[in-house]
């Protein structure tokens, strides 16, 4: 049987930035087959769920998300279903088994391969694409980058992870680390400047653990060269892994006034007893070193981390460590989960009792109020000051826009006569402050 080619399509994005990316990248491969995209999976004849399996609701989602979509096609028998990223990785032909009527798998490093995918489909048989081919032998094509947004250009310095945190399923997802090229990397950061983007953002699981895969420069020598690149107003990055910073990448935030002031620094936990059930590979006093080194080579850097709540072993007296630590930084930021057992990791076998879901739920709760009070006493000192602002979209209230300062903060801001553009800069005072973000207005240049 052949199936007629699809006219439109839609992509579903749950997770973070790199799938983020993925999801542009399989979007410019179908816009260079002649497939439109669509904001209103109603209209498309091909759906892509781009899924997330970090925590067991996410991966949850997927397959109740993929149930609602073949609803749809049960309705249209032509609609194209296909099951992207991380969860697809995992699940690979069971998905197949599953869905019967699902069309393709494909895996976060086959994404290159969707036009092939589609046109195999097309011809008759249902396709699975997952597993991790060398990054040469990966598509990677700079022109069939579309980026969604006017703002912020992502682009990926390394894929996979090698490390071995015990609650973590990346590594099995997204496989191990594959440098790209620095010289691929400088050409893919002018070519966005070219296209107007202002703000570039360096993306990894471990952003900092980049290496040159023919030479010996490391993350200090490439946040230096990308930093110098004429036009660049913003450099930031993410993910960065505490151990893997080193005082050449920390000397590089206080040297180069276009990379952000800010920094996300996932610790996890405030315990060392935790962090080595974890097997994160550093202790709470060279975290507590680092902030401080950064800090002084970026005064008034802002800091966001990650924390795992209710790890297996995680005590009352952990917990409490955790909450110092957070008492101590004033993150201006936190991303705070409670911990999820995933399929194939090492946590679920630790000979240490679990922590029951009603405690870590509390554990979560009083984390979020601390974290709430500071983030709202930070943001306090911030009214009065004036900041150039990238303008990242329209406000709700009439009149009113919306952007990021450079240390990453929101502001909603009353625009005045005229808007501005979105995608520039503008001057902005702050007025008033709330936890999560700043209110304020358009001021002269
Ligand atoms: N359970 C809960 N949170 C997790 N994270 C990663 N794996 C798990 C898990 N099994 C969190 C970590 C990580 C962030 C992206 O997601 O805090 O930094």
């Amino acid at each position: 049987m052949t199936l007629a080619p699809p006219r439109r399509f839609f992509v579903e994005t749950w997770g973070c930035q790199m799938n983020e990316l993925d999801s542009q990248r399989l979007s410019s491969q179908l816009m260079q087959q002649g497939v439109l995209p669509t904001r209103d999976p109603q209209e498309a004849d091909l759906i892509l769920l781009n899924s997330c399996s970090v925590r067991e609701k996410a991966a949850q989602k997927a397959y109740s998300r993929l149930g609602e979509y073949r609803v749809m096609k049960r309705h249209r028998p032509e609609l194209l279903l296909g099951f992207c990223g991380c969860v697809a990785q995992q699940e690979g032909d069971r998905a197949l088994e599953r869905l019967p009527d699902l069309d393709f798998v494909i895996g976060p490093a086959r994404v290159g391969e969707v036009g092939q995918v589609l046109q195999r489909r097309l011809s008759g048989r249902r396709v699975v694409a997952t597993g991790f081919p060398d990054a040469a032998e990966r598509n990677y094509d700079l022109d069939l980058l579309s980026r969604e947004g006017t703002y912020k250009g992502m682009v990926t310095i390394i894929e996979g992870c090698n490390k071995k945190c015990t609650f973590c399923i990346v590594p099995s997802t997204r496989g191990p680390e594959q440098n790209r090229p620095m010289e691929h990397i400088l050409a893919e950061v002018r070519h966005l400047l070219d296209f107007g983007f202002r703000e570039i953002e360096l993306l990894g699981q471990t952003v900092n653990h980049w290496r040159d895969p023919s030479t010996a420069a490391d993350f200090a020598v490439l946040l230096d060269r990308v930093a110098r690149i004429d036009g660049l107003e913003r450099l930031r990055f993410v993910t960065s892994y505490p151990r893997d910073f080193t005082q050449d990448m920390v000397d590089q935030l206080g040297r180069h006034a276009n990379i952000c002031p800010y920094l996300h620094l996932p610790v996890q936990s405030g315990s060392d007893r935790i962090l080595r059930l974890m097997g994160r590979g550093y202790d709470i006093e060279l975290y507590r070193d680092l902030i401080g080194r950064l800090r002084t080579s970026r005064p008034g850097i802002a800091l966001s981390t990650d924390i795992i709540v209710g790890f297996p072993g995680e005590t009352d007296e952990d917990f409490e460590a955790t909450l110092e630590l957070i008492s101590e930084v004033r993150f201006a930021s936190i991303f705070a989960f409670k911990y999820s057992s995933r399929p194939g990791t090492a946590a679920p076998r630790l000979k240490v009792p679990i922590v029951e879901m009603g405690v870590a739920d509390r554990r979560l709760q009083r984390l979020f109020a601390l974290q709430k009070g500071i983030q709202l006493e930070i943001n306090q000192t911030l009214v009065g000051e004036t900041f150039d602002i990238l303008v990242t979209s329209w406000g709700k209230q009439p009149g009113s826009q919306t952007g990021r300062t450079p240390c990453h903060r929101l502001l909603h801001f009353d625009f005045g006569e005229q808007a501005a553009e979105l995608g520039s800069m503008t001057r902005v005072v702050v007025e008033k402050a709330f936890p999560h973000s700043l209110v304020g207005s358009r001021v002269a240049a």
